[in-house]
């Protein structure tokens, strides 16, 4: 089958029920995207299809074949940027195994809601568990993102 990952048509010899995070580990080679729990319980392995979130370690291929599948290593844009600025600013990352997928889910917010409150924060980002407990600083550095954008708007 045929998955478009990162903007780039990759084709595939797996099982339609493999999970999107073993394709795109072992067979694509993008290890950016964790497992953790592989039961959608952590966040971890969390990538964007067609622009939102997903827990890549239960989504099965099989339905992704007219997908747009984006990975910490393709995500881009001037929100990737302000957000990766902002992480480095507060020093969010710990021992950094949660973070691609707290990045990702963090995308995906300031996509959809680019002034998020700590309310809106905390809900698009309770599904993301950092073992630890990076909370207070990935809170503190999604609010830096948002502001930057803003200053740029
Ligand atoms: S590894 Fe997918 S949610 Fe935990
Ligand atoms: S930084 Fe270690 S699990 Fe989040």
């Amino acid at each position: 089958m045929k998955l478009k990952i990162n903007g780039k048509q990759h084709q595939l010899d797996v099982d339609p029920a493999m999970p999107l995070l073993w394709a795109l580990r072992d067979e694509v080679g993008l290890t950016g995207s964790k497992f953790g729990c592989g039961m959608g319980l952590c966040g971890a392995c969390t990538v964007h299809v067609d622009g939102q979130p997903v827990r890549s370690c239960v989504t099965p291929v099989g339905g992704l074949a007219k997908a747009r599948i984006t990975t910490i290593e393709g995500v881009a844009g001037k929100v990737a940027l302000a957000l990766r600025a902002a992480w480095v600013q507060h020093q969010v990352a710990q021992c950094g195994y949660c973070q691609s997928g707290q990045l990702m889910s963090a995308q995906a917010l300031l996509q959809a809601t680019p002034a998020p409150t700590d309310a809106q924060i905390d809900d698009a980002m309770s599904g993301n568990i950092c073992r630890c407990a990076t909370y207070a600083r990935i809170r503190a550095a999604i609010h830096s993102a948002a502001a930057a954008l803003k200053g740029k708007a």
